[in-house]
């Protein structure tokens, strides 16, 4: 790895110009010259891996571990954490003050939590999750990306750790009860995008919203666990992906509204189905109990009698 890459990588994560993302590759996503099927050739040596993200999710396959318990979320409530919003012309990338951190759910350590962004297709009727569960793509899926608290914000080191980065996915689907502008967490946050239409526009977010209002609906108990990568180039095999059974459900005209953001300055280029296509499987494990706590001990092997016979817990 020459020193460009290296400086490249330190600013990837932390960087609020980026999107964990190497700039110093020429990626895309729809051009034939550099969308997702050319990145293990331009963006050797880290695409052509053999622990890519994402990757469809076969539940059958999924082994059930009792060391994936719960996580413990910090600042998740603070509803001034939330820096600024971004188009990076790839994504929208909403960077966090610090103080956010994940731990728990078998990481080895407290993890920080720099920024979440977005994947997504073209409005509400053509899906764009990276992840998909037994070849189900949803509409959206939301990354909240984290670096390992121990390497202090050293992007360097974290892409260099096989477990440097915790990246939390999150399925995000239409709600089918016609509302509008719901729920009003993403109301607000969509918002914003009228401000940030052109690649490179940034918005400041004003406090109001928390991780967790965005979250919502979404029991953090349930998820899938696999070792991967990061989903852009480089694609540094350096993250434990979370991804979480429970989706998060918004109005159509909300998911509509991120097909109308811009690569590029250009009126007509719409940034539509940024997502990578899954890539070959890997071994999932999943959280074994649906409940915690001892009153609900009779209802929670119950359910997860009729999970067993369902196929999935
Ligand atoms: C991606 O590029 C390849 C050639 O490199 C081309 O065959 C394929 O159709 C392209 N896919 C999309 C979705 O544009
Ligand atoms: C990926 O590419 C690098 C650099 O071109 C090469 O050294 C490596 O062997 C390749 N890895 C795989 C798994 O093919
Ligand atoms: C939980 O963490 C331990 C220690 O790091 C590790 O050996 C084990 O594989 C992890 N379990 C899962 C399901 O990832
Ligand atoms: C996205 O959807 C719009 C409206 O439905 C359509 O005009 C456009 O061609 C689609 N874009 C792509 C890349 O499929
Ligand atoms: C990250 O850590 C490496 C190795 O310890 C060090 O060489 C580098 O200067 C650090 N980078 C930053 C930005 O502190
Ligand atoms: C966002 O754009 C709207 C409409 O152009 C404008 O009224 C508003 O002041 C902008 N907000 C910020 C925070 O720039
Ligand atoms: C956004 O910034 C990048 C990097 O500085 C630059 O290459 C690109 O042209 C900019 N995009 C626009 C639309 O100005
Ligand atoms: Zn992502």
């Amino acid at each position: 790895m020459n020193w460009f890459v290296v400086a490249a990588l330190a600013l990837c994560v932390i960087a609020p110009g980026t999107d964990c993302a190497d700039d110093s590759i020429a990626w895309c996503y729809h051009l034939p010259t550099c969308n997702d099927t050319t990145w293990p050739r331009i963006a050797a040596p880290f695409c052509n891996g053999t622990r890519q993200s994402p990757i469809n999710i076969v539940t059958a396959n999924a082994a059930g571990d009792a060391s994936l318990g719960s996580f413990t979320f910090v600042n998740y409530d603070n509803t001034a954490i939330m820096n600024k919003m971004e188009n990076t012309g790839k994504t929208v990338k909403v960077s966090l003050n610090s103080g956010a951190k994940v731990s728990g759910g078998n990481l080895s350590e407290a993890y920080d939590s720099l920024q979440f962004h977005l994947h997504w297709g073209n409005g509400s009727t053509v899906p764009g999750s990276e992840h998909t569960v037994d070849g189900t793509q949803y509409a959206m899926e939301l990354h909240i990306v984290n670096s390992k608290e121990s390497l202090n914000g050293n992007t360097t080191l974290a892409v260099a750790d096989p477990s440097g980065l915790a990246a939390l996915g999150f399925f995000i689907e239409a709600l089918s009860d016609g509302s509008t502008g719901q729920p009003a967490s993403w109301r607000n946050l969509v918002a914003y995008l009228e401000n940030i239409t052109t690649q490179n526009q940034t918005v400041s977010i004003t406090p109001g919203i928390s991780l967790n209002d965005l979250l919502f609906g979404v029991d953090r108990t349930r998820y899938w666990r696999y070792h991967g990568s990061l989903t852009t180039p480089s694609c540094n095999e350096a993250v434990v992906w979370t991804v979480f059974k429970d989706t998060i459900k918004i109005s159509t005209d909300l998911i509509d509204r991120f097909a109308t953001l811009r690569i590029g300055n250009s009126m007509s280029e719409h940034m539509v189905n940024v997502f990578r296509n899954v890539q070959p499987a890997l071994p999932v494990s999943t959280q074994v109990s649906t409940t915690s706590g001892t009153s609900k001990t009779c209802y929670s092997l119950g359910l997860m009698a009729l999970s067993v016979v369902l196929g999935r817990s």
